[in-house]
């Protein structure tokens, strides 16, 4: 396994380039299967998640070509519809293959996700918007089974606005028999990308990036060319990263308008954003504001940047409370970074932060994606060294982001332990 290892200290300036979003491409590349024929997916980033789908694609029979950040997808060997254990509980975005089996094999058998570190992460919104499109489903022996002669549209309302909840029903109504309407979908950014790459696929969908989105059934699907868009996760967490280390840095091909109320956000705390086009011109700030945030779904301030909010407060002059309402176990990463000098108080969802004067460096472990970047974050502004352990989990959201990091002036290594 590697580890980590950053010399804080550096005040990062320069240009960074954002990959593209691991969000948006694992279900527009699920979307292959909905299609007979060459799909070719451009702007992908190199990510273990990105690897272990097409994995799952290529097993159900897809072809599957990469060449760097293009991605090609055939979606017409399709000829398996079981996604196996070992497969899916890599990753649980997995289970989006649910919806796209169902309507093209009218069957499928894939294993039950399981929780992981954040979050039990159940799919029972998933499982009862499939039974309303008329699928029978039946849990079985850790799996689940779906199958349908034909799906049939119909309204569906999510109790809470699931992403991929609502991606993997927009891709099983597209070939449906008759209108689907989703109520209170998810309005992520990617919900929108997906639904852009279907419309160009031939279905007819209006409303992504609203609470109600309507899906009428088409006949077929033909194949697509598109690129895709930009990871606002990634941008935010070099945004971040400017403001901590007093830096001044230049996100490149992003779109701010994903990003309104993380950038309203960081304003707050004194750090000065200019934008410009795709470009986002980031000047920290001496004196760190303390703010309060609250996680909530898409516009609210994104959970995906919990974490890496929560270290640019532990340096912020005064207290600052942090509410996570998506995830029941999203403060794994206060742990490791009380070793590092923050003063953290948890009780319930709230996380309560007094600033201190600084971080000093220390051996600390990565628990999931988002939890490392805010070690690796911390490791930046601390005095001293920081070595952080199990970044696998690091690589299956971030394309080399030790490299983007020692571009803009940090002194960080990867080592293979
Ligand atoms: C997506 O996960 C993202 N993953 C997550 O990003 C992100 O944190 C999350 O949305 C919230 O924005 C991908 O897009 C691949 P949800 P998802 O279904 O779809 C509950 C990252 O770091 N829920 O919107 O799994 C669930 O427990 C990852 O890139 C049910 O109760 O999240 C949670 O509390 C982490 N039943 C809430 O809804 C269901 O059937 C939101 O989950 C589905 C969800």
């Amino acid at each position: 396994m590697d580890k980590i290892v950053v010399e804080g200290g550096a005040s990062l300036k320069g240009e960074v380039k954002i990959s593209g979003s691991k969000n948006a491409a694992l279900p527009i590349l699920v979307s292959s299967l909905l299609a007979d024929g060459w799909n070719t997916y451009s702007n992908v980033p190199g990510l273990r998640d990105i690897k272990s789908i097409k994995q799952l694609l290529s097993y159900l029979g897809a072809k599957v070509e990469t060449d760097g950040s293009t991605v090609r997808i055939d979606g017409s060997g399709l000829c398996k519809s079981e996604a196996p254990y070992d497969l899916v509980r890599k990753m649980r975005a997995s289970i989006l293959v649910l919806g796209p089996l169902v309507a093209r094999l009218k069957k499928a058998r894939v294993s039950l996700p399981g929780g992981c570190a954040i979050g039990a992460r159940p799919i029972n919104l998933h499982l009862k918007g499939l039974a309303r499109l008329g699928a029978s489903v039946e849990l079985k022996h850790g799996y689940v089974e779906v199958s349908a002669e034909r799906l049939k549209g119909n309204e569906i309302y999510f109790d809470i606005p699931t992403v991929t909840g609502t991606e993997n029903l927009m891709m099983a109504a597209v070939l449906a028999d008759g209108v689907t309407v989703l109520r209170n979908a998810a309005c992520e950014p990617e919900i929108v990308a997906l639904a852009d790459v279907l419309n160009k696929m031939g279905a007819d969908i209006h409303g992504a990036g609203a609470s109600i989105i309507t899906i009428k059934g088409v006949q077929s699907m033909h194949p697509v060319s598109v690129s895709i868009i930009p990871d606002r996760i990634e941008a935010g967490t070099f945004m971040v990263s400017a403001a901590l280390t007093r830096g001044d840095i230049t996100i490149l091909d992003c779109q701010p308008a994903h990003m309104g109320t993380l950038i309203h956000k960081l304003r707050l705390t004194g750090t000065a954003i200019k934008i410009d086009g795709k470009n986002i011109h980031v000047i920290g700030s001496d004196e760190i504001e303390s703010i309060d945030i609250k996680t909530l779904p898409y516009p609210g301030f994104p959970t995906d940047m919990q974490a890496q909010f929560m270290v640019l407060m532990l340096i912020a002059k005064g207290l600052s409370i942090i509410s996570e309402t998506v995830f029941e176990n999203r403060f794994i990463h206060v742990s490791e970074l009380r070793r590092m000098g923050a003063d953290i108080t948890i009780s319930g969802n709230s996380a309560m932060i007094k600033g201190v004067p600084m971080l000093l460096g220390a051996p600390v472990i990565a628990t999931d994606l988002r939890a490392s970047a805010s070690l690796i974050l911390a490791g930046l502004v601390a005095r001293g060294k920081t070595e952080v352990h199990r970044v696998y989990h690091l690589d299956r959201g971030y394309e080399a982001i030790e490299k983007k990091f020692a571009r803009l002036g940090a002194s960080i290594e990867r080592v293979r332990e």
